[in-house]
């Protein structure tokens, strides 16, 4: 009998991770199955077992839902979800997103939302006067409360009369652990930097209490700098002086307003990955995610960038326990964009989805 020349063979014993698929809608519909192929052929030693859901703004024209009223427990068992975009102008965006991207974030408790912002080898950083070394920073983002959370209404609707509210809800034990959180990254860190968006020359309340937070939980890590900055100066300072930023933690809309300007340093928003997680207890599985939308303006035509969505792949695989895959697939990544050659158009070039994809597996 000829023993398996390289790949083993998957049988009941190999290691199997069970990954949900939602591509959902636009151009989500080209990057999922982007980063599934790069998943794939990455796998060494393990294999996917991969389940895709239709889930999005089709599936809501159909059924009149964005996902059955059971999706969370449906989920609930798999190891992973991988989300592509959701939003579609068939359908108001404050209903799609709220009824299923929100929806799991909450459902799971996913209260963080990790997105680093780097200058990947062989792109220009969209500042000319920096340089790739000088923009690297990973935002954690508050991912279950703050001004998300849904909570208000509106009153005397459609009159001149009419009143709308919309709430923040800022708790300490969520401010607690997402600031923590951000304390622990800091620290693992060379540079040991935490820089905390804040806004509490205006916002009193809940504002406050997040500086207040932050000062108490900084007293437990003194090895890391922390710099407080109102959120306008900070977004200011990302232009100005990138250099200076390592870590930064902010509320769930102060980070999502943030990180796509982020998106915009790197030099596309398909550049930008994300890791929706909860590192302290499990009610369902992590998401990963590319930080930008369903990009009706370019969807159908097979020329999305799928870097973000293979980088959130990566991280997919750091956070199941396969760093080396996670590491190998940035690495590939980081070929493709190093050699210069495969460039979609989002950074100038005339290539399309495949092609870059097709280019990242031959790197693995
Ligand atoms: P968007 O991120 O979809 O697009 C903004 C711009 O960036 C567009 O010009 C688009 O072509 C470009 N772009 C984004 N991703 C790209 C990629 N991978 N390759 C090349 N170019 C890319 O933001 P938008 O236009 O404000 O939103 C469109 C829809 O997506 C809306 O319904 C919005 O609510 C939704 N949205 C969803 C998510 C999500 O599901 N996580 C995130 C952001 C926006
Ligand atoms: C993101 C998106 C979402 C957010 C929207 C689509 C609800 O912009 O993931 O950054 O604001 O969180
Ligand atoms: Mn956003």
């Amino acid at each position: 009998m000829r023993a398996a020349a390289c790949k083993a063979i998957p049988g009941p014993l190999m290691k199997t991770y069970r990954i949900a698929l939602i591509p959902g809608d636009g151009i989500g519909q080209e990057v999922v199955p982007a980063a599934v192929r790069v998943l794939e052929a990455a796998a060494q030693g393990f294999r996917f077992e991969f389940v895709p859901f239709e889930w999005g703004c089709e599936y809501s024209l159909r059924t009149g839902r964005m996902m059955p009223e059971d999706g969370l427990e449906t989920l609930r068992p798999f190891d992973a979800i991988l989300l592509g975009a959701i939003g579609y102008p068939t359908v108001p965006d404050h209903i799609s997103l709220r009824d299923l991207l929100l929806r799991i974030r909450f459902g799971f408790d996913l209260y963080v939302n990790l997105r680093p912002i780097e200058i990947l080898p062989g792109l220009e950083p969209a500042l000319r006067s920096k340089s790739a070394r000088d923009i690297n920073m990973l935002f954690i983002r508050e991912n279950s409360e703050g001004e998300y959370c849904g909570l208000g209404g509106r009153f005397k609707r459609g009159t001149a009369d009419e009143v709308a509210i919309q709430q923040s809800v800022f708790t300490r034990k969520g401010t607690e652990r997402i600031i923590r959180y951000a304390f622990e990254q800091a620290r693992r860190r060379p540079r040991k930097r935490l820089a905390s968006a804040t806004k509490s020359n205006a916002m009193q309340y809940t504002m406050v209490l997040w500086d207040e937070v932050l000062r108490k939980v900084a007293r437990d890590y003194p090895d890391v700098t922390v710099a407080n900055y109102h959120v306008d100066a900070l977004a200011a300072r990302m232009i100005t002086h990138p250099e200076t930023l390592d870590v930064v933690v902010a509320s769930n809309l102060f980070a999502d307003i943030l990180t796509d300007l982020g998106g915009a340093l790197q030099g596309s928003l398909g550049l930008a990955a994300s890791a929706n997680l909860n590192p302290t207890e499990r009610l369902g599985p992590p998401m990963f995610e590319p930080v930008h939308g369903s990009a009706p303006d370019i969807a159908g035509q097979g020329v999305s960038n799928p870097l973000a969505t293979i980088w959130a792949a990566s991280l997919m695989m750091e956070h199941l326990g396969e760093p080396a895959t996670g590491a190998r697939i940035l690495a590939a990544l980081h070929a493709v964009t190093g050699e210069g050659k495969i460039r979609t158009p989002d950074l100038g070039g005339k290539s399309t989805t495949q092609e870059f994809t097709d280019a990242v597996i031959s790197k693995l």
